[in-house]
């Protein structure tokens, strides 16, 4: 009987591989853990994959740069803008499940994480008046000798770099995001992520949900409970 149930905890931890582990970019921990004393990023705070020293670079406003790259090459972001931009780095950098949408031959990137279609719409309204030089944040850059992100094309507002909230999200990460058809089994980093994590199963198993599954019914349900709390407890913090 042990036997069979360290077997079977093998083949659970295993298989469960990479769910619990950290994305392996220069600046992510071994694995997530608790992380009192964060600036920013505190959705992580739990358990995360970056160590609070690192949120310092982004707890100031305006955030002049992340490790080597620079935020204002076309000029300061504004502050909605910027705040919409600390979400991404937080999630790239500290989330603990970030790693569930590992890319498989680059472990330092994500990819086709699912983001919700609101979230995109408001952060592309939060920067649509600000500038950008690249279309991917990723790979459209001029490296400097010390690594440093330089703008090769001109500075111009997002509304013309991007269509739309979708063409921002899935273009300017690379491949990193992509967006959700379902309005509950995707991410928005805040709270409710919780919610979806719990539904949405391993990588690209949502690809073909429209709607209808039972995985989107119980997130849907659970997601209305998780607001209604929400609501009272603001209520009862006046
Ligand atoms: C990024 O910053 C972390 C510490 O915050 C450092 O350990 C790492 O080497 C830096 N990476 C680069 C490429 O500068
Ligand atoms: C992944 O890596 C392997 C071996 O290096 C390579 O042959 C393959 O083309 C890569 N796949 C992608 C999608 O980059
Ligand atoms: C967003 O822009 C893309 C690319 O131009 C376009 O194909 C798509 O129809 C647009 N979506 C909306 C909702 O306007």
């Amino acid at each position: 009987m042990l036997r069979f149930v360290v077997a079977l905890f093998a083949v659970i931890t295993s298989s469960s591989g990479k769910k619990y582990g950290c994305l392996e970019g220069d600046t992510h921990k071994p694995k997530p853990s608790r992380e009192p004393n964060m600036h920013e990023c505190t959705l992580y705070s739990k358990s995360s994959c970056c160590y609070a020293d690192f949120t310092g670079q982004l707890a100031r406003s305006p955030v002049i740069k992340v490790n080597n790259s620079y935020w204002n090459r076309c000029g300061q972001l504004s502050k909605p803008c910027e705040d919409f931009t600390k979400k991404i780095e937080c999630f790239y950098r500290c989330s603990p499940h970030a790693a569930r949408w590992i890319r498989p031959n680059s472990t330092a990137a994500i990819q086709f994480v699912p983001l919700c279609q609101s979230f995109c719409d408001d952060w592309y309204e939060a920067c649509k008046d600000d500038s950008i030089c690249v279309r991917n944040w990723l790979t459209d850059w001029e490296w400097g000798q010390s690594g440093e992100n330089r703008c090769k094309n001109k500075c111009i507002p997002y509304s013309k770099m991007y269509a739309n909230g979708t063409d921002m999200c899935q273009n300017m990460w690379g491949e990193s995001f992509k967006v959700s058809q379902s309005s509950c089994l995707c991410l928005q980093m805040s709270k409710k992520d919780a919610v979806a994590i719990k539904y949405l199963r391993s990588e690209s198993s949502e690809e073909s949900s429209s709607g209808s599954s039972s995985e989107e019914r119980a997130c849907q349900k659970k997601l209305s409970k998780f607001e209604k709390l929400q609501r009272e407890k603001g209520e009862n913090a006046r």
